[in-house]
């Protein structure tokens, strides 16, 4: 039986990533993480919300490795299309990620500054074990802050995308593939 078409999928102009692409990419981000970290035991993955919440849920079952859970609710774009420049970042208990070895997941590196930020506060207050970074969609822009990320699994052109955990103004979340939005659904101004 076919999946039913997704309602917002007609409010997409291209779609740069199906979801089968999705699935294989991720699967092989899996495959290499569990290889990078064989032996280190237990490790914990710190899912940056909100964005990342089904590219986390997808990678932890493709891993094999054991693995911790935290969340940290990060944002940086409050509603519109373009990164605002101030990450904003809970205040949050993260001392279960002391002597840990650590991945960060997040959905999308765009100016950097997100993960700038949340791994600069691991480092410095937090003596973690070691400290990856992995990203399912990397933006092709300059970067506001340097960052590399040590996992990604695609490069993607400049522009504003939503789907797979990505939202415009919180919609758009739970689309299965990743597209542009058609002009039309932005706001102007
Ligand atoms: P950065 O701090 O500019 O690197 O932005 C990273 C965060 O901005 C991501 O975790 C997303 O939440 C959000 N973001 C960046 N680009 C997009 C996009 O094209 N669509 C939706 N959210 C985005
Ligand atoms: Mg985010």
């Amino acid at each position: 039986m076919q999946p039913p078409e997704h309602a917002f999928h007609a409010h997409l102009d291209r779609v740069l990533i199906t979801q089968d692409a999705i699935r294989r990419r991720i699967g092989e981000l899996g495959a290499e993480i569990d290889r990078d970290l064989e032996g280190a035991g237990e490790v914990t993955i710190l899912v940056i919300l909100q964005g990342s919440i089904l590219f986390a849920s997808d990678l932890m079952r493709a891993l094999s490795l054991p693995v911790y859970l935290e969340c940290l609710r990060v944002s940086s774009y409050h509603g519109g299309t373009a990164s605002t420049g101030s990450v904003s970042m809970e205040v949050a208990d993260l001392s279960a990620l002391r002597d840990k070895h650590v991945l960060i997941v997040d959905d999308i590196l765009d100016s950097g500054r997100t993960l700038h930020t949340v791994a600069r506060r691991l480092r410095e207050e937090l003596d973690v074990r070691s400290l990856r970074t992995c990203v399912l969609l990397d933006k092709m822009v300059p970067r506001a802050v340097e960052f590399r990320p040590d996992y990604v699994g695609f490069e993607i052109e400049n522009a504003f995308v939503v789907g797979y955990g990505l939202d415009y103004q919180g919609r758009y979340r739970n689309l299965p593939c990743i597209g542009t939005l058609a002009p039309c659904w932005i706001e102007k101004g």
